[in-house]
This record gives C-alpha cells, sequence and structure tokens, in this order.
C-alpha cells in the first residue's frame, strides 16, 4: 500500500531548494553518469517485471546505476533543516527514521524493479521532480500502477516486507532528487 504524506510547507521549501540546489550545481559537481545500454522505459516496463519475476522471483536491490548518489546530504541541507525534516519522517511513523538512500536521476535515468525485501520497514521518499515529467511504478494487487510525480515535491511512503513484497521502480526524463528513509516497524 502506498501513501502520499503532505510535507509541512517550510519542509517542503527546505527539501525543493536543496534539490534544485544539488541540480544547479551548488554543492559540487557529479561526472556524466554511464548510460544505460538498455532501453530504460523497458526497464520499468510491466514486462520485464513478469520476466524478473519468472527468472530471479525476487529482486532486493536494483544493481544498474544510471543515477547519482548524493554526497553529504546533511551538510548541504544544513545539520538544522535535515534534522527537522528526519523528526517530522519519524513522528509520522512513530519511530526513528534512517536515511535510506539518496539519488540524482539525470533525464532517461531509472532505478529498475526491485522490491528492498533485504531491508523490512517502512519507506519514506521524498522526491522533486524538476518538470514533472518522471515517476514512481509499483505493483498493487496485481496491478501496476505509474505514479506520475508532480512538478516541485512529493512525499510517498510504503511498507516493505518479506509477506507482502512491493515491487517499484522509478523512470526520470528530467532531473529527479530523491531522499529515502527507512522506520523499523513498530
Ligand atoms: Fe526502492
Amino acid at each position: 500500500m502506498l501513501r502520499k504524506l503532505e510535507l509541512p510547507k517550510q519542509l517542503s521549501e527546505i527539501f525543493g531548494q536543496y534539490a534544485q540546489g544539488v541540480i544547479d550545481g551548488k554543492y559540487g559537481s557529479y561526472p556524466e553518469v554511464e548510460k544505460s545500454k538498455y532501453d530504460p522505459l523497458a526497464m520499468v516496463s510491466p514486462y520485464m517485471l513478469d520476466r524478473l519475476i519468472q527468472r530471479a522471483g525476487d529482486v532486493t536491490n536494483c544493481l544498474e546505476l544510471t543515477f547519482f548518489e548524493i554526497r553529504n546530504v546533511r551538510e548541504c541541507m544544513g545539520a538544522e533543516n535535515y534534522d527537522a525534516l528526519v523528526k517530522w519522517i519519524s513522528a509520522q511513523h512513530g519511530s526513528e527514521s534512517r536515511q535510506s538512500g539518496s539519488f540524482w536521476y539525470p533525464p532517461k535515468a531509472h532505478m529498475g524493479w526491485h522490491t528492498n525485501n533485504d531491508h523490512e520497514g517502512i519507506r519514506t521518499y521524498l522526491s522533486f521532480s524538476e518538470t514533472g515529467d518522471s515517476f514512481f511504478r509499483y505493483v498493487l494487487d496485481g496491478n501496476v500502477i505509474t505514479d506520475q510525480d508532480p512538478k516541485g515535491v512529493c512525499c510517498r511512503s510504503f511498507r516493505v516486507s518479506k509477506v507482502k513484497p512491493l515491487w517499484h521502480c522509478v523512470y526520470s526524463d528530467t532531473n529527479r532528487i530523491s531522499l529515502g528513509f527507512n522506520n523499523a516497524i513498530v
């Protein structure tokens, strides 16, 4: 089950400004990411999901990297801002949030189908899409659902569990920044 959380306006602005700063090179430059040799949209297709399930059963983490890992998130966002964000996410779930991933997807980047089943818990992803030309795709009750990003900030939360895996993937045709947090299930 996927939930959308509404970030308080101030936190949304903090994250949005930080994300735009990353894209604008305010916190340093990143090398050119190596483009996938595969069509990124094919990699996040329902057909690919069927193939993965048939061949591998599960994919806990997507290995093909067509995105950057963002460095020094707390320092760049400002410790006070970052801590306020973590505090708010922790309060949503009633347990301490730990950062689980920080990514910059440039145009045509993707993260393929996976479940994160090796780290069970509640995931919360903040995303910033520069134009809105990007999406989070997941499976609910056997149906593939494409959840288009809005332009700007969005916050999604879902449960990662081996009993009820949530297959998901990401595609971006714009600059998309995402920060993930994991909460233990209490
Ligand atoms: Fe994931």
